[in-house]
């Protein structure tokens, strides 16, 4: 139920820090993770990680290809179900598809999957609903331990995604004795970024002036980052769109200078994730140019930056996991918005929970 909340979306949003502890409570014994070993194996034959789904997993997914690349030396592609049912690429000699799905029903995604398994791949779904159709029809399936998802708008299920993808890229590293792996600590991040989160979700007062600040009245809204910073970028556009409609675009930092820097106007808000030290300066100078066309910038970023105008400061966890902190603030600014211009945030308008049509 959703007891003291008015609505189903901010209670989801709220219960993040408790669903990273349930997934470490979960996954972790002992400090190895409980993944099966015909799992593991099966995914250290492939040469290629191929992962399938659908608008925010979608998202997730872009997460977690950094995630399989750094912690498991494994090359990662990561498809939108509904372009890559109908448009199979060629494939690599020895492919392995994971199924992102909080569903566990979407048709675009079960459609790739019924392919897949004509062509005899081996197939994983990660899923929030274990006895879904994506679950039972995978050859291994891995719960998000998320808890029911009953907003329209995927909040819990994607820091879910992105964490249990942590969990089985490490274990993958560890099985094949790669460093990359072995020097990191998933659950101890895991909590660390459950702090953070919960540090976000206490500032609620001040995430609601922003919103009005930098979102009321206004028609379009960017959000821009590099990395897994551009991942995020594409997943708070998401999220402001479906429940506030407003008109959001999430653009790699580097690419607006290409063309979208023209829909830069007096005010236009623009939110900059700057989660990688590596691209930080680069991400930085691409604020100060919209800034200077007039844009109103808000920078969210682990290290303050005492000469920005508006920031968010997030706590310092490993740079490769501060996408699951980085989305909550634009998971706030999309609710806040959405209720202060009176829409329905758990359904809101043309979308259904679930998308079982193709
Ligand atoms: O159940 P799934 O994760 O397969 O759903 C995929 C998308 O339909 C879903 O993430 C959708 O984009 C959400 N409404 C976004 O908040």
């Amino acid at each position: 139920s959703k007891g003291t909340y008015d609505n189903y979306m901010l209670k989801e949003i709220d219960e993040q820090p408790a669903v990273l502890r349930r997934i470490s409570e979960h996954y972790y014994h002992n400090e190895q993770a409980s993944i099966s070993s015909q799992l593991l194996t099966a995914l250290q034959q492939a040469d290629r990680l191929y992962i399938v789904a659908a608008g925010t997993s979608y998202h997730a997914g872009l997460v977690g290809k950094q995630l399989f690349e750094d912690l498991a030396d494994v090359p990662v592609e990561v498809q939108l179900a509904s372009e890559f049912g109908h448009h199979l690429p060629k494939l690599s000699a020895k492919p392995f598809f994971v199924f992102l799905s909080q569903s566990g029903e979407t048709a675009d995604s079960r459609q790739v999957l019924d392919k897949v398994r004509q062509l005899d791949c081996p197939t994983l779904t990660v899923t929030n609903v274990a006895n879904s159709t994506l679950a039972r029809e995978a050859d291994f399936a891995l719960p998000l331990c998320a808890g029911p998802e009953i907003a329209v708008a995927s909040t819990k299920a994607y820091v879910a995604q992105i964490a249990v993808q942590a969990v089985i890229a490490q274990s993958l590293g560890i099985q094949k004795g790669l460093n990359a792996a072995k020097k990191i600590d998933i659950d101890n991040q895991l909590s660390l970024a459950a702090n953070a989160i919960q540090t976000i979700v206490d500032q609620k007062d001040y995430l609601k002036q922003l919103t009005h600040d930098y979102f009321y009245n206004q028609i379009a809204a960017f959000f821009i980052g590099r990395g897994n910073g551009y991942a995020t970028a594409l997943e708070a556009a998401l999220k402001l769109k479906e429940v506030s409609y407003i008109h959001a675009e999430g653009f790699a930092a580097g690419e607006l200078k290409h063309g979208t820097i023209a829909l830069i106007e007096e005010q236009t808000p623009v939110v900059a994730f700057v989660l990688e030290k590596s691209t930080a300066a680069h991400t930085r100078s691409n604020v100060k140019e919209v800034l200077s066309r007039g844009a109103h910038a808000l920078i969210i970023s682990k290290k303050d930056l005492s000469n920005a105008n508006d920031q968010i400061v997030l706590a310092d966890i490993d740079e490769r996991l501060m996408p699951l902190v980085a989305i909550v603030p634009a998971q706030l600014f999309a609710y806040y918005a959405a209720v202060e211009h009176g829409n329905d945030v758990d359904q809101p308008r043309n979308l259904a929970k679930s998308v079982t049509v193709e």
